[in-house]
């Protein structure tokens, strides 16, 4: 009977969100807004261990579910951050919301996620383009916070242009270490851009790195095909690629089947694969 029970309010759990708090909202772009959220029972916010590369589920109550990459550092307890593009139903709701709404979340999910601890004592180089920044900066975060057991650390960024750069401040605060080598490029610059101009892909090859140097990449899917070959063009190992592949996702949990990549599926399986698991799999970049 104790068993049943708990079994039951573990199949339970996985479906049914925490209610959550938005507790501050700030505009990052003409489309991302970055959100503060906290769980509002204080043991499961101090619960909420996620890895870099994870996801969560976000109800908003009345309209629908999505699911969102947590793009603030993992060791910090007190909330976490979504970074959010205003695109559909549930997005365009949460961009009206204000501190102070709730809403609900499930997760974190997904078992593959970024190896941050593999990648001690190597050099990290991290390519993303637009949003695909959210997902990865949770690895940024884990790396700089633990900046000597890594070597160098190269982040290659490209955005459509300056306006629409996510992540300012963290961008200005890199710009001021000498322990990263940051890129960063813009399709259309503006008068005051003194940066790249172009897609990211163009700047890996000027980018000296050995064949177990981890690269990881992150962005729109029209981007993996190229950045990958130039991954490959620098002989990185296929089991130091790592992809973080979104599909549409409806459960995040491994039962609804809408998150195909092969025969994995993309919600339990990763989000982010290596290149090496997903060698055989012709549809999945
Ligand atoms: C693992 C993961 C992490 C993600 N992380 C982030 C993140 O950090 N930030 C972020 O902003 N987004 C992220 N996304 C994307 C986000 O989940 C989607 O954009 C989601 O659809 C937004 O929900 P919505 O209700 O606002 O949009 P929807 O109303 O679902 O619409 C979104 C877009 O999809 C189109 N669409 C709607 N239905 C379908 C359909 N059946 N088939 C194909 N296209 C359809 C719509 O026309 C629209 O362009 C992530 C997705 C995944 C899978
Ligand atoms: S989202 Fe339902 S199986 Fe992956």
């Amino acid at each position: 009977m104790v068993l049943e029970l708990k079994q039951k309010s573990e199949a339970t759990s996985i479906y049914v969100p925490e209610i959550a708090a938005i507790t501050k909202v700030e505009q990052m772009s003409p489309t991302e807004k970055l959100f503060d959220i906290k769980i509002d029972n204080p043991e499961s916010q101090k619960a909420f261990d996620f890895l870099p590369g994870q996801f969560v589920e976000l109800t908003v109550f009345g309209l629908g579910e999505a699911p969102f990459s947590i793009p603030s550092s993992p060791n910090n307890k007190d909330y976490f951050q979504l970074c959010i593009r205003d695109i559909g139903n549930v997005s365009g709701a949460l961009h009206r919301m204000k501190p102070g709404d709730k809403i609900g979340i499930r997760g974190p999910f997904g078992k593959g996620y970024f190896p941050f601890e593999k990648m001690k004592g190597k050099d990290v180089m991290i390519v993303a383009g637009g949003l695909g920044l959210a997902p990865v900066m949770p690895l940024i975060h884990t790396i700089l916070e633990d900046r000597e057991n890594y070597k160098r650390l190269v982040i290659i960024y490209g955005s459509i242009d300056p306006e629409n750069i996510l992540f300012k401040e963290e961008i200005e605060d890199w710009k001021k270490r000498d322990d990263i080598e940051l890129c960063l490029t813009v399709d259309n610059p503006d008068e005051a851009w003194q940066g790249e101009v172009g897609v990211c892909t163009n700047l890996i090859p000027g980018i000296d790195c050995s064949y177990d140097t981890y690269a990881v990449v992150c962005g729109p899917p029209v981007m993996y095909k190229f950045v990958v070959s130039e991954f490959e063009k620098k002989c990185i190992k296929p089991e130091n690629i790592f992809l973080s592949l979104e599909r549409r996702m409806e459960c995040g949990v491994g039962k609804c089947n809408h998150c195909h990549v092969g025969n994995k599926l993309s919600c339990i399986d990763g989000p982010v694969f290596s290149l090496w698991e997903i060698r055989n799999l012709k549809e999945a970049i």
